[in-house]
């Protein structure tokens, strides 16, 4: 069973403590420059090889509004966004992320984004006019662990569209929600993410203190972006926020509807982690797309770290359905500053799908009877090999 001295075990099953319980033997050195001050993430720029198939994706079935749009990118937004933009669709060959974007909160912030990623070493570039319409002074590194990371300050004001009910569907996308990043290695990848300001809401880790994933934020929500163990860099997902529960069923009926119910990866359901209720889409070029709603407010300085037991099978899903082998192992390429794939390289340390369906362990729904808990007939939905 997991070891999680230090840790205080809640009545819901999961452990709490002050202190991220997440430490690496491999850090990244911690820059003396200080971060910039990031406010939230802000967009992501998709590489998409088919630009009207995309638009028809996120405009006409999840109804993003189009900022702006020509031949060559659509610029698209959530509901309640007022900066120009949370998604840019670029037409490519290769179907990629070009960058995770976040927002800092000065202009000053962005001399600070230049010194502490040249001080890693890093390829740091900045474009007084912005890398996309919209966005002014802006800078792009690759960073530490190989993502294309941008920071920008400036930005064309578009109008909010929150009351205008007259355009709104039941499926209705108010908020940019985070990413999720996959990393080889996660303790290494939260420490210079804990140098560059963020702070630890959730982790999954097992007894041996291996990490499997880690949550952190900026924004006083459950996170700005994930850190999930596997092989990277590679982009997990990219999220939007529903108002409600009833927005996200709102958009499997719709997708029923237009007998597109193949975008659904998994899902509805809800998190054990984050507590959201949360859908993954896949769209045409296979980016993932999460729709999430109901996390918590985490802006306390003292809020508590939870830490999840990678076999409680309720972690990744609040009811206990089982994760689907292509959530784990599919993600998206990253590109570095001149466009070309950078390259994955392997998770060495377990595998979550190995630990909780693989051959060697069962998961568990309630943690004092263990694994051989679980019963005969859902055995074969945990463990891979069992399916009829
Ligand atoms: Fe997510």
């Amino acid at each position: 069973m997991t070891n999680h001295a230090g840790k205080t075990l809640t009545s819901s099953g999961f452990y709490v403590s002050q202190e991220a319980p997440i430490h690496t033997d491999d850090p990244i050195a911690t820059p003396v420059a200080s971060p910039p001050d990031i406010l939230r993430c802000a967009y992501m720029e998709l590489v998409v090889t088919d630009l009207a198939a995309s638009r028809e994706f996120y405009v006409d079935v999840l109804g993003l509004y189009v900022t702006e749009e020509d031949d060559s990118a659509i610029y698209l937004r959530s509901t309640e966004e007022f900066i120009h933009h949370n998604l840019v669709l670029r037409k490519g060959e290769l179907a990629a992320v070009a960058a995770f974007s976040y927002r800092v909160r000065t202009p000053e912030d962005l001399d600070r984004a230049v010194e502490f990623y040249t001080e890693l070493g890093c390829d740091v570039r900045r474009e007084a006019d912005g890398f996309v319409k919209g966005i002014g002074d802006s800078v792009r590194v690759v960073d530490p662990l190989g993502f294309p990371y941008e920071f920008f300050h400036q930005s064309e004001h578009v109008e909010r569209m929150s009351w205008r009910y007259d355009l709104h569907i039941p499926g209705e996308l108010v908020r940019l929600d985070h990413f999720n990043q996959v990393t080889p290695d996660v303790p290494r990848a939260v420490r210079y993410m804990q140098d560059l300001g963020f702070r630890v809401t959730e982790d999954i880790q097992d007894g041996d203190g291996t990490v499997y994933a880690a949550w952190m934020r900026r924004k006083p929500t459950v996170h700005d972006t994930a850190m999930t163990g596997g092989d990277g860099p590679r982009m997990h997902h990219v999220c939007f926020a529903t108002h409600e529960k009833h927005n996200i069923l709102a958009i499997c009926d719709k997708l029923g509807a237009l007998r597109r119910s193949d975008a659904i990866e998994r899902g509805p359901g809800r998190h054990g982690v984050s507590n959201a209720f949360y859908l993954y889409l896949r769209d045409p070029d296979g980016h993932r797309v999460e729709v999430y709603t109901q996390d918590y407010y985490t802006g306390d300085p003292d809020n508590p770290v939870v830490t999840w037991d990678v076999h409680d099978n309720q972690r990744r899903d609040w009811w206990g359905n089982p994760v689907v082998p292509s959530w784990y192992t599919d993600a998206s390429l990253v590109l570095d500053l001149d466009g070309n794939p950078q390259p994955v390289r392997a998770r060495t340390d377990s595998s979550e799908m190995a630990v909780t369906i693989g051959a060697d362990g069962f998961s568990y729904t309630r943690p004092d009877e263990g694994e051989e808990s679980m019963p005969e007939w859902k055995q074969g939905e945990y463990k891979l090999g069992h399916q009829l």
